[in-house]
């Protein structure tokens, strides 16, 4: 029996990441999105989890363009980190949890969501800026072994909103069947609204984002009957990144207590968003 501590979300914009590496979370531009991540940073760094579970998309860095699977997970007992044009950003690889890994799998296939297996994967900033959002400064090692599972969000079709919230809630029972972990921590990523190219790029939709910000905690049911195309219409073509949170909602208990959250815009051409939640509404941590 594993049990869910904390859900997780955050954007994972790639120049976050840089600005880390590069030592400018003091700079005027930066300042205020870093500051707004300590509240949630102290505590995380009070409430490590035994494994944690991270819903991800990869942007060709990792995998091909020509493979995209819509669900996946990795089942590695390492996860190297991508280099995607600059070299490997010089943050630790990562440690899996393969036993684990293999549970959520068996689980998750008898349960009808047919994943495709990941024995050995490079992952890129949409991994790995969310490891540095919850921990800046991770030394040799993360905070524990991290699980990957992975989200198709940049082809057409992506999978329904409703589908990544049914796949969390079959996560979830997977995890409470697991004896192997006492605490688990998931993190769902990507987001918020944007746009990289196209007409609309640069486009950034703030109303939305509070609404979702809102909703992902209290009535993630309303996010997941918004079709793809909503999505995308009202949070940008790369915007759908946001249903990967609604993976994390599900596999969440239906009351959540929020601990932190963060809104800023810009970071990149970004809208950036934080939403900590406490799984263990009814106690303290
Ligand atoms: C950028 C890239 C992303 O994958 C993303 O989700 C947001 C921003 C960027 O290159 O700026
Ligand atoms: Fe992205």
């Amino acid at each position: 029996m594993s049990e869910v501590i904390w859900g997780l979300a955050t954007s994972h914009v790639p120049s976050i990441g840089a600005a880390m590496d590069r030592g400018l979370t003091g700079d005027p531009l930066w300042a205020p999105l870093f500051d707004g991540y300590g509240p949630a940073r102290d505590w995380l760094a009070r409430n490590t989890p035994d494994v944690a579970i991270l819903i991800y998309n990869d942007h060709a860095n990792g995998v091909d363009l020509d493979i995209v699977p819509t669900f996946a997970i990795g089942t590695a007992d390492r996860y190297r980190v991508a280099d995607e044009g600059f070299g490997r950003r010089p943050v630790p690889d990562v440690d899996g949890a393969p036993e684990f890994s293999f549970h959520i799998l068996e689980s998750l296939m008898d349960e009808g969501f047919d994943l495709t297996v990941f024995q050995d994967l490079d992952v890129d900033h949409g991994f790995t800026v969310p490891l540095s959002v919850w921990t800046p400064d991770p030394g040799d090692a993360w905070p524990c072994p991290v699980i990957p599972i992975m989200v198709n969000v940049i082809h057409y079709p992506q999978p329904t909103a409703a589908r990544c919230h049914a796949l969390g809630k079959a996560l979830g029972r997977a995890i409470a069947g697991f004896d192997g972990a006492r605490t688990v921590g998931i993190l769902g990523t990507g987001g918020m609204s944007h746009q990289l190219a196209g007409a609309r790029a640069g486009f950034i939709n703030p109303t939305f984002d509070h609404m979702f910000l809102e909703a992902i905690e209290k009535d993630p049911e309303k996010l997941a009957a918004m079709s793809r195309e909503d999505y995308i219409r009202q949070a940008g073509s790369e915007g759908i990144e946001l249903i990967m949170w609604l993976v994390m909602r599900g596999a969440m208990n239906e009351q959540v207590r929020k601990v932190h959250t963060v809104y800023h815009v810009p970071a990149s051409n970004t809208a950036a968003g934080l939403a900590l939640f406490d799984n263990r509404a009814a106690r303290t941590a």
